[in-house]
């Protein structure tokens, strides 16, 4: 039988791919966005010594107004552009997708009643956000994907209806990771707090200029970190419509509601690696490891 050995909320700022300088990515940086980039590299080295089959990420950046739609072809190549940042991210991409695995999910998520179709058009264009988490979790890409867009309901029906949305999709998903048999870490490509700045400073990874872009936006990360890192996953995923409301958070998009319920809502510490702004939004680097369950290191 298959099973989840990890998730993380995996943030997606092109600007901590544009601070490592690697070769994939067109443009050169001095540095920036440490702490983000240094929290990526000890999730890597946990998660990935443990042997992943595949990693599945829930983009909010491929955005599908009708259903979940999966990255449906054993590979995908191309040059990805942040269409706001095109300055910091030209990434040439060589993706290896685990489709069975993929339509496994669809046909779970099919068979519970929602929506899912697979993306079988070669010249697809991978979005950053699922590109991101996934260079930041394994630049090599030697470990196979599976790629799920995020469902538009939130945006044109409710917060509540797109959160019980991706519960029953995260649902479906770990029912195909077990028949699978794949060992499997999930990626919630989400920011928390996601109000920023509108201008640019002249050198970009200029960080004498990053900063939390408010004080209310900052409390609420703080409020949201505390019960991850408490194991109150189920009051967290109780409070992220208001939070979705009140700080424009980026979880409206469903990829953290959805690797929640696919972990089955942990009651164990989230281990954070690290926070940081990127243009004021507030980002964190968290891993659910249920190895973890008794000796979580960040709770004292
Ligand atoms: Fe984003």
């Amino acid at each position: 039988m298959g099973e989840i050995i990890g998730g993380l909320l995996a943030p997606h700022p092109p600007h901590i791919v544009y601070g490592e300088n690697h070769w994939r990515n067109e443009p050169r940086s001095e540095c920036g966005w440490e702490v983000l980039r240094w929290g990526y590299e000890r999730a890597r080295k946990h998660f990935l010594a443990k042997k992943p089959d595949v990693l599945l990420v829930h983009s909010p950046h491929w955005q599908t107004v009708i259903g979940h739609h999966f990255l449906g072809i054993p590979e995908f190549h191309g040059l990805s552009v942040d269409p706001i940042f095109p300055n910091l991210f030209r990434y040439k991409y060589d993706i290896k997708v685990d489709v069975e695995l993929a339509e496994m999910i669809a046909e779970e998520g099919r068979e519970m009643g929602l929506i899912t179709k697979m993306m079988r058009n070669p010249h697809f264009r991978v979005d950053y956000g699922t590109i991101v988490s996934c260079h930041m979790m394994n630049p090599e890409w030697d470990i196979p994907i599976v790629g799920i867009s995020s469902n538009n309901s939130p945006y044109y029906f409710s917060n509540e209806m797109g959160q019980a949305q991706m519960i029953q999709l995260g649902q479906a998903t770990r029912r195909a990771i077990e028949k699978s048999g794949r060992r499997a870490v999930l990626l919630a490509s989400n920011t928390l707090s996601h109000r920023h700045f509108t201008t640019e400073p002249e050198i970009p990874e200029d960080m004498s200029r990053e900063h939390v872009y408010e004080h209310s936006g900052y409390l609420w990360d703080m409020k949201v970190i505390d019960l991850m890192r408490t194991g109150r996953t189920r009051e967290l995923i109780s409070i992220l419509p208001e939070f979705m409301d009140h700080a424009v958070s980026e979880v409206k998009a469903g990829s953290l509601a959805w690797m929640l319920s696919a972990l089955d809502f942990p009651d164990y510490p989230g281990e954070l690696y690290g926070y940081w702004t990127v243009i004021g939004t507030g980002n964190a680097v968290v891993g659910w490891d249920c190895e973890l369950r008794g000796a979580a290191t960040t709770q004292g």
